[in-house]
């Protein structure tokens, strides 16, 4: 946890956003995986966590803007929970240390909000994204389930959008212990692999580590022979000499920040010619990506130079044709990069993503494009000092899509389908940084992560 001060300044700034009514915010409950008592890793809010630091289920908060108060609403443990699960402080200790000094129990939450209902003050909350806090919300508010998400406050989006995106020097600090967390799983994972191993063995292996470290993994592991599925989950493959391995995975650290870091190496000692040929473009792509990070400038921009240059370089390698920019223009990428270059990442590896991304990565009179490869562009607009974000560029191979685009003659102008079909078994390459946004350009996260040919070759020689 965080100081004490720490939760009330932050509770103060966002007071500082809104007037009127009631912020109501929920934390999140244990749930039941295939009973109820074998529970999924209890894993808290993360507005919740920000604002009221409390690691621990079935808790709920109110500010009430019009009465100057802030509850914590959670009920003791009885001795029966404490003869299976332990001891815990009393809520009211609990609420004490983040600076709130009002706790009532669970049940009073209700007749709070039916109060402040019919009194037509106004209730702002966040858009639930488990469906249990919907019924919640559904009862609360005396509304339908199908009118929660839609009536979830704009306002306080966009205010807790605001600042939780602007890192402290105590939240950097944190991150960075992710990142390293997360460097020591990727150098484990280049260490290790063998040829004849599962994917799953190295899965397991850095996922040893981030918990090791006293936290947990910040999204299931990405870790596969098969790197052109852009979110493969599946460690059944064995490795083979001659493939690559893509492992996109990061640590949580025990406050719950997120490190998200992807390498790709190959399952021999070296990588092949070919293989050479596009991890030099991807990491191009990166570290130019990088470079050019400061505040105002544009992330969209950014993902498009990106793109532009590995498609300059599809060319030099017979991949591609014609005029790149007018390839650009058209989206004939989305072949090979079908993905955003990067995204906020705090508290959520995809930061805040549940608050609407049209919030955390985009503003108005910024729309999201409706092109293949670019709608899926999370972080879309300019900068500012105090933003974490990654980037990540790739190139990817994806068969069925090489099959479909060709079939249909899609961009035939500016991709040589000839040569892109020889390379239908490349499978992809990410690579994949955290960096921060400085007063006058950018620092990434962490300590370096072996990420050039001749860093990734010389662990892999130690097989
Ligand atoms: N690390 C996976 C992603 O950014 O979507
Ligand atoms: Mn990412």
């Amino acid at each position: 946890m965080f100081s004490t001060n720490t939760y009330i300044q932050r509770r103060q700034k966002l007071q500082t956003q809104l007037y009127s009514g009631i912020l109501l915010f929920l934390g999140n409950d244990e749930m039941g995986m295939n009973y109820k008592d074998n529970i999924y890793p209890f894993r808290q809010d993360s507005t919740f966590l920000y604002y009221f630091g409390l690691d621990q289920p079935h808790l709920a908060a109110i500010i009430d803007l019009d009465e100057g108060k802030t509850i914590i609403f959670g009920d003791e443990l009885s001795v029966e929970y404490i003869v299976w699960m332990g001891p815990q402080p009393t809520i009211a200790a609990q609420a004490k240390a983040v600076g709130i000094e009002t706790t009532l129990p669970s049940q009073e939450l209700n007749t709070y909000l039916q109060k402040a209902n019919q009194q037509g003050r106004p209730i702002h909350y966040l858009p639930p994204y488990r469906t249990h806090q919907d019924v919640k919300l559904h009862q609360y508010l005396n509304i339908s389930l199908a009118e929660v998400k839609q009536s979830a406050s704009v306002e306080l989006i966009q205010a807790i959008v605001k600042q939780r995106s602007i890192k402290s020097e105590a939240e950097i600090t944190e991150m960075e212990k992710a990142v390293n967390v997360s460097g020591q799983m990727h150098i484990k994972a280049m260490q290790m692999a063998k040829e004849g191993m599962k994917e799953a063995e190295l899965a397991g292996a850095v996922e040893g580590i981030a918990v090791g470290a006293g936290g947990q993994l910040a999204y299931p592991v990405i870790m596969t022979v098969n790197g052109q599925t852009l979110h493969n989950h599946y460690h059944g493959n064995t490795l083979q000499s001659g493939q690559m391995v893509l492992g996109d995975y990061g640590a949580e650290t025990s406050l719950h920040y997120a490190g998200d870091i992807t390498r790709t190496f190959p399952v021999d000692a070296k990588f092949t010619r070919k293989q050479r040929d596009i991890y030099e473009l991807v990491l191009a792509a990166e570290t130019t990506a990088i470079e050019q990070l400061r505040p105002g400038i544009q992330y969209r921009s950014i993902h498009l130079h990106a793109a532009k240059l590995m498609m300059e370089g599809l060319k030099s390698l017979g991949l591609m044709q014609g005029n790149m920019e007018d390839a650009l223009e058209a989206g004939a990428f989305g072949l090979f990069f079908p993905h955003g270059l990067g995204h906020q990442i705090g508290l959520d590896v995809h930061d805040m993503e549940n608050l609407g991304e049209q919030y955390v990565g985009y503003r108005e009179g910024l729309e999201r494009s409706k092109l293949f490869g670019l709608k899926s562009l999370r972080l879309a607009k300019e900068l500012e000092e105090g933003f974490v974000i990654t980037v990540e560029p790739g190139l990817y191979f994806i068969p069925e899509l090489i099959d479909l685009w060709q079939a249909e003659g899609k961009f035939k102008e500016f991709i040589n389908y000839d040569k892109v079909i020889t390379y239908k078994d490349f499978s992809g390459i990410r690579i994949e940084d955290n960096v921060l946004v400085t007063a006058t350009g950018h620092r990434i996260l962490g300590d370096p992560i072996p990420k050039t040919i001749a860093e990734v070759e010389a662990l892999r020689q130690t097989v």
